[in-house]
């Protein structure tokens, strides 16, 4: 029985891989890439932990999930037994446009009707997005592109090479604030592009776009004519300034503009795969054609268990309470190491361990000596046209453990990078 349910969402995204496969010149495996944590895995080899193991590698939460999840899924368990709709219940949409309008004090309500699609969480709709760029946007002016930010979320490079467009990493360093400097984008570039990706909060670096910043890349989508997929599923973990959100930058119909929420963060859900897409809705109209035949729907109940969670914030307070209360932890015993600072959103730490040889030897001697799986930057990067990678010099610290865990996490840490 799980088994057929989980072919069944499989199939389509398998078929779509393999009609892409078949076009696509280039063995597709090498140039998607790899799973950051499957490199983790091969890195560390036999090699035993030093001490007993605690993984900081996957950004999975560990905080409690909230308490309405078990009776919503069984009031609606019955609903199991239908095909859901792709496009979504039509009061997941409405929980979802009140709490967009609510949350980002957005000058018009949003239209569930049209402005907002259900997802079986934001991963695959990532993914997916980027197909839908490509058709959906003007014939551009050349080979069509797709702007990443460099380090950046895996699905975004593999949707983008899935879509038989140009992957193009742009630096987010400590030199740009790290986020993609939008001024060095040249013109012949900007005129190319199908859609640029943007993660605010972003992952692993934790910076936040300012409104100015998210003005300023409508803007250039509008003249472009390209779209933003903006990925904000960090959005709710932040340390004291609520981040901004693109539909806050776009224009009254949020031309151009999608952005990507999930519930994995923001309620400790990441097993409950829900998340959605909101914005321009020419394009949302022409992504659920695509949707209806090639994503996997949203089971019924758990969109059930969605609308009771974004109508409610208290579990959400408590989650960026346990969250700050890790980062007061990683202020007191990282101090100023690393080139740290508390990130404004997020829940990484991104540690500069260039003195201590780079983030894969770093990686390999705090799983040597203390038992830590954390993730090495350069997995979580390309390299630029120039050879450098942007996380080489970087390990990934994710603070989804107990605050105990995490603590004891942080002295072992110090104790062998120095
Ligand atoms: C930046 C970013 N975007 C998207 C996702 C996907 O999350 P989900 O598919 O659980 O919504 C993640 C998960 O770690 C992420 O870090």
């Amino acid at each position: 029985m799980l088994f057929r349910s989980l072919t069944r969402r499989a199939v389509p995204l398998l078929t779509m891989y393999r009609m892409t496969r078949q076009f696509n010149s280039t063995p597709p495996r090498a140039q998607i890439g790899r799973s950051p944590f499957v490199r983790l895995r091969e890195l560390l080899g036999d090699t035993p932990p030093g001490k007993p193991a605690i993984s900081l590698a996957v950004g999975e939460p560990q905080h409690p999930i909230p308490d309405f999840v078990g009776p919503v899924i069984a009031a609606h368990v019955a609903e199991f037994g239908r095909y859901p709709m792709n496009k979504g219940l039509d009061a997941f949409a409405a929980a979802v446009g009140q709490w967009l309008t609510r949350r980002f004090a957005l000058e018009r309500p949003v239209d569930p009707a049209t402005e907002v699609l259900v997802l079986n969480g934001t991963r695959e709709g990532l993914f997916l997005a980027a197909l839908a760029a490509k058709n959906w946007v003007s014939p551009r002016s050349g080979r069509p592109a797709v702007l990443i930010p460099n380090p950046f979320y895996a699905a975004y490079a593999a949707g983008a090479i899935a879509a038989d467009c140009e992957p193009v990493y742009l630096p987010a360093t400590a030199k740009t604030g790290f986020l993609p400097d939008l001024d060095a984008l040249p013109g012949d570039l900007l005129a190319r592009t199908a859609a640029v990706f943007l993660a605010s909060p972003s992952n692993p670096q934790g910076a936040v776009a300012d409104l100015a910043y998210l003005t300023k890349l409508t803007a250039l989508a509008r003249r472009f004519g390209f779209v933003v997929l903006s990925d904000e599923c960090y959005c709710e973990i932040y340390t004291k300034h609520q981040p901004h959100g693109m539909l806050q930058a776009a224009g009254p119909d949020f031309e151009k503009v999608v952005v990507f929420h999930s519930l994995s963060k923001r309620s400790n859900l990441p097993g409950l795969r829900v998340g959605f897409a909101a914005g321009d809705r020419k394009f949302l109209a022409s992504f659920l054609e695509l949707r209806n035949v090639a994503a996997p729907q949203v089971p019924t109940p758990l969109q059930h268990v969605a609308i009771a969670a974004y109508g409610d914030e208290q579990h959400v307070e408590e989650n960026r309470r346990l969250y700050r209360e890790k980062f007061d932890l990683a202020d007191q015993i990282i101090g100023d190491r690393y080139g740290y600072r508390r990130p404004a959103g997020g829940f990484f730490l991104w540690l500069d361990v260039s003195a201590q040889g780079g983030g894969e030897k770093a990686a390999q001697l705090l799983w040597q000596k203390a038992g830590l799986r954390v993730v090495p930057g350069r997995y979580l990067a390309r390299e630029q046209a120039d050879g450098s990678n942007p996380g080489a010099d970087y390990i990934r610290v994710a603070m989804v453990q107990n605050n105990a865990i995490t603590g004891e996490a942080m002295h072992r840490l110090v104790e062998v990078l120095g």
